[in-house]
């Protein structure tokens, strides 16, 4: 009976694995549900994943972002944020990867060309770096974006 009752919560528990959709609620206060953040507080989504994918190292890097946050200047579209961004390591490969598979798919964004979905796996590889909020916005440089 244990051993049912046990077997039964798994496989609730895997039923409703969280969707990017229902994740992407925990960004919706800042980045706003139709990701198009507050100009000058919050960067936009919309329009903008699509940008850090197709940069050179774009797709690690915002892997990396999700995990350990970004803080600091940084230039988008040309209007300057100077924010702090939470990093959520606390979610699991599988929750990242569907949550930036919704944001790299909503309100218009698409996947460059020849790239394809996140995988929990491409952001397990990531989880060794440890890197912080202030290092990511280094690494972001690199990326060239405006
Ligand atoms: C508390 C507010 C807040 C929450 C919650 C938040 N963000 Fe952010 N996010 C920011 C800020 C502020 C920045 C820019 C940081 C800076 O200025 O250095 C940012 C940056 C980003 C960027 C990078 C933009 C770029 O060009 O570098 C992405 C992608 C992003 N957020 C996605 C998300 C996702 C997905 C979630 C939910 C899991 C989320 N954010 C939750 C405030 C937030």
């Amino acid at each position: 009976m244990k051993h049912l009752l046990v077997a039964m919560i798994l496989l609730t528990s895997a039923a409703f694995a969280q969707s990017g959709a229902a994740l992407y609620q925990q960004c919706q206060g800042c980045h706003q549900p139709n990701g198009a953040g507050i100009r000058g507080v919050f960067p936009p989504l919309a329009g903008h994943v699509p940008e850090i994918l197709a940069a050179r190292g774009g797709r690690v890097w915002i892997i990396q972002m999700m995990l350990y946050g970004l803080s600091g200047e940084i230039t988008v579209g040309g209007v300057r944020y100077m924010g702090v961004m939470p990093g959520y390591r606390h979610l699991s490969d599988a929750d990242l990867a569907a949550l930036l598979n919704h944001i790299s798919t909503q309100w218009g964004n698409r996947f460059p060309t020849g790239q394809r979905p996140f995988t929990a796996a491409e952001v397990q590889a990531q989880r060794a770096k440890t890197m912080t909020a202030a290092q990511v916005n280094a690494a972001r440089r690199a990326l060239g974006l405006r």
